[in-house]
């Protein structure tokens, strides 16, 4: 029995170091520590030995038992120390690597720059508010005084959807919206996009944007319209900027204006900017057609109001020297990363 027991012992050593995986050595310990197996068939021979020998071998028995048993756990930590370490070069992190840079999304020129004029006017009291860019012939046109065969409704070529429904050409009906609510006095502006069937280029654009501002109380004058505009432009372009009116017509208010300011590059003296005239032009502005008040339900003897129309894109190009309308709806990143 002792041969047997240092031959098993041997046997298992061998096959534990040779063992290259956890269910092999498994096997081997149900093969030799299992119900069936070989140290406990030993066990079992153990009632044919001699009393006197009996413990003894019993002895050796259970020594044969501990030494397998240290043996397999001590593989088995192996096992477990080289799967740990396998795992932990795998999934090793170089930490000097270079970090990816997330994407960050930038806000087009536009934005900035209805958020700045939007500031302004908000700073002075004024509502913002919006209207449909889907529109009633009547309120783009007829409301605002240009009745049907009027040539101000073919220098803006309009996209029409029915007899008398059309994409707006221009802000100017969320006046009349406005006015029609009936709750006065009305200090609003009212950005959004507009549309006209124009060609692109450097200048147009078939969709842009307006900002339409109103203003309706009693005793408005001329005066608080040269005095809202000049501050507008001193906070668009700087303190240093002048303004200047122009006498025009629109059909939509009486007497009507365009307003130049001082260029913001050269100061009024001409350069490249201004194309030598020291003067860009901004915006159209009046006071509102005593027609329009009372086709809008406003009475002209009691109240009367200014208007001014901007261009929003007109405003961007100017404020950021863009010199091309088309870069500002191609939305290239790299452009727009600009701002
Ligand atoms: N709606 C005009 C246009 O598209 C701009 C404009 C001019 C608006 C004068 C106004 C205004 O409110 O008073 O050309």
């Amino acid at each position: 029995m002792k041969e047997r027991l240092q031959a098993i012992r041997e046997e298992v050593a061998k096959q534990i170091e040779a063992c290259a995986d956890m269910d092999k050595l498994n096997e081997i310990r149900v093969a030799f520590l299992g119900k069936k197996g070989e140290l406990t068939n030993i066990m079992k021979s153990l009632k044919d030995a001699t009393a006197e020998e009996r413990p003894k071998l019993g002895m050796m028995i259970n020594e044969a038992r501990a030494e397998i048993e240290e043996k397999l756990s001590e593989k088995k930590d192996a096992f477990a120390k080289k799967l740990r370490e396998e795992k932990m070069k795998a999934e090793t992190i170089d930490v000097t690597l270079p970090a990816k840079k997330p994407m960050m999304g930038h806000r087009h020129p536009n934005s900035i720059a209805l958020e700045e004029v939007e500031r302004i006017f908000i700073g002075m009291g004024y509502e913002v508010v919006e209207g449909p860019e889907v529109e009633y012939d009547y309120y783009n046109f007829e409301a605002l005084n240009i009745p049907a065969n009027h040539p101000a409704k073919d220098e803006q070529d309009t996209f029409y959807i029915t007899g008398d429904i059309l994409l707006r050409t221009q802000t100017s009906p969320v006046q009349v919206r406005e006015m029609e609510k009936g709750k006065l006095p009305i200090r609003m502006i009212a950005p959004g996009r507009v549309f006209r069937s124009d060609e692109v280029d450097a200048t147009h654009s078939p969709s842009f944007h307006q900002i339409e501002g109103l203003v309706i109380d009693k005793n408005i004058t001329f005066a608080d319209l040269k005095g809202t505009l000049a501050e507008f432009a001193k906070e668009l372009f700087g303190e240093q900027t002048r303004v200047k009116f122009r006498p025009h017509h629109f059909p939509f208010t009486e007497p009507s204006a365009e307003v130049d300011v001082t260029c913001f590059k050269c100061g009024g003296s001409g350069c490249r900017f201004c194309k030598g005239s020291g003067w860009i032009e901004i915006l159209g502005c009046g006071m509102v057609h005593p027609k329009v008040l009372k086709m809008s339900g406003i009475d002209p003897d009691e109240y009367s109001g200014f208007a001014f129309g901007v261009g929003l894109e007109r405003i961007a190009l100017l404020k950021y020297e863009i010199d091309d309308m088309r870069l500002l709806y191609e939305n290239d990143e790299r452009f727009l990363k600009q701002f």
